[in-house]
């Protein structure tokens, strides 16, 4: 088996083609994408801070200049959506709108949310002890994510259980070429999520409240378009990664039980824990970029128009970075993992994820004194963004 996507068995353990792929094909075409797989971790890095290269090319070329069809025009509510965030544009747009929310994220804001975080944790975890365990991403790594990043927002109570179900029919556009099904259904998410907070955003506009929706009508120079663009992708990013750290995190745990009862005899590890379950099972395999200026890469010549995958999960185990890569280790002292990211985009809400995963994972060992696997779990055919479709435990207190 090579580099394969959409097979399930290389979505469930991608690093041993990795592996050949860093040893022998560190930058190889791979033709039913039509992108360019980077493989190694000091190129990964490297790109993500290139400013040849960009999330987008449409502030510098059109479609037809890239040499790439025009996006068909049942998508436009969607790209009217997502290119009003910040992640889907580049400077100076994406500078303005970073600055605009990243007051929101920075760690000493974020930190003063922990409190928060540790109740709604302890409340989760508390319920799902008492009844002896469960699918543990149902109820507690997806609801502490879209709590914590809903009531930052300001999203009422009622409506909470939508975010869930739009956040994942968006993220379907994201995997490779996807089906013309999951185009579509990605499609209509977008327009009614945007419906929805515009209809909140002007009720906010009328009477503000304490949250971020609130305060980012106050801006000016922020559009609607813009608003709505960022609402959905705090709402989005703020959630989907952090529940698929938790699914892979533990199942990681669970396939490395000396690792489990380390941590749980050193709780004192969790910081470094936290990083190294993002490490060893990358909840977000593959970002892509496109090549705005021509690049060489260990001599390959990728030119301008070209589009870039660079390979996240094959970068955390590089060996040329990582001592003994393959191995999970909850004390791993130097870890520069690239799972957040790089460069101008680096991820915005990583202190508040940080934060989430130390307190769920906390929770958990305190609260149950055994965990236990009931099944093999599974995983959702996803690649890009990678997670457990179930994780169903024995706990008990
Ligand atoms: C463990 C959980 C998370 C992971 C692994 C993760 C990962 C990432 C990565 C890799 C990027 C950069 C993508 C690229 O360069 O193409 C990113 C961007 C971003 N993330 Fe996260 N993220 C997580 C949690 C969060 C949370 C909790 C928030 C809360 C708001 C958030 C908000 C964002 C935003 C707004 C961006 C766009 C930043 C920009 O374009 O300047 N993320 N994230």
């Amino acid at each position: 088996m090579g580099f394969d996507p959409w097979n399930p068995d290389f979505v469930a353990y991608p690093y041993r083609v990795y592996d050949e792929l860093r040893r022998e094909a560190p930058v190889t075409y791979f033709e039913p994408t039509g992108q360019w797989l980077i493989a190694r971790h000091a190129d990964v890095n490297a790109l993500l801070r290139d400013r040849r290269l960009g999330r987008s090319y449409l502030h510098v070329a059109t479609h037809e200049e890239f040499g790439r069809p025009a996006e068909p025009e049942f998508q436009e509510p969607f790209w009217r959506v997502i290119r009003a965030g910040m992640l889907d544009v580049e400077p100076p747009v994406h500078t303005r709108l970073r600055r605009l929310v990243s007051r929101a994220f920075t760690p000493r804001m974020v930190d003063s949310l922990r409190p928060r975080v540790r109740a709604i944790a302890g409340d989760l975890v508390a319920a799902y002890v008492d009844k002896g365990g469960g699918d543990l991403i149902a109820e507690v790594a997806e609801p502490l994510p879209v709590t914590v990043i809903a009531e930052m927002l300001g999203i009422p109570d009622q409506d909470r259980h939508l975010l869930r179900p739009w956040s994942a029919d968006i993220c379907g556009m994201y995997e490779l070429n996807p089906a013309p099904e999951a185009q579509h259904t990605a499609v209509r998410a977008a327009s009614e999520f945007a419906g929805y907070l515009k209809a909140l955003a002007a009720e906010r506009r009328r009477a503000p409240g304490e949250d971020l929706i609130s305060a980012l009508t106050q801006i000016e120079e922020l559009t609607e378009d813009e608003l709505v663009g960022t609402c959905v992708l705090l709402l989005n990013a703020g959630h989907e990664a952090t529940v698929n750290v938790t699914g892979n995190g533990w199942w990681s745990l669970f396939r490395n039980p000396g690792e489990l009862a380390r941590l749980r005899a050193d709780r004192s590890l969790l910081p470094t824990a936290v990083e190294e379950l993002m490490r060893w099972d990358t909840p977000l395999q593959m970002f892509e970029r496109w090549v705005l200026e021509d690049i060489e890469v260990h001599g390959v010549r990728i030119p301008r128009g070209s589009e870039v995958a660079l390979l996240f999960g094959s970068a955390n185990r590089d060996q040329d970075v990582f001592e003994d890569p393959d191995r999970l280790d909850v004390g791993r002292a130097d870890n520069p993992h690239i799972s957040f990211g790089a460069g101008i985009h680096f991820c915005l809400g990583a202190p508040l994820a940080r934060i989430e995963l130390a307190e769920s994972f906390g929770a958990l060992l305190d609260r149950a004194a055994t965990l236990e696997l009931r099944e093999e779990p599974a995983w959702k055919p996803g690649y890009i963004i990678r997670g457990l479709r179930s994780l169903d435990l024995t706990a008990t207190a």
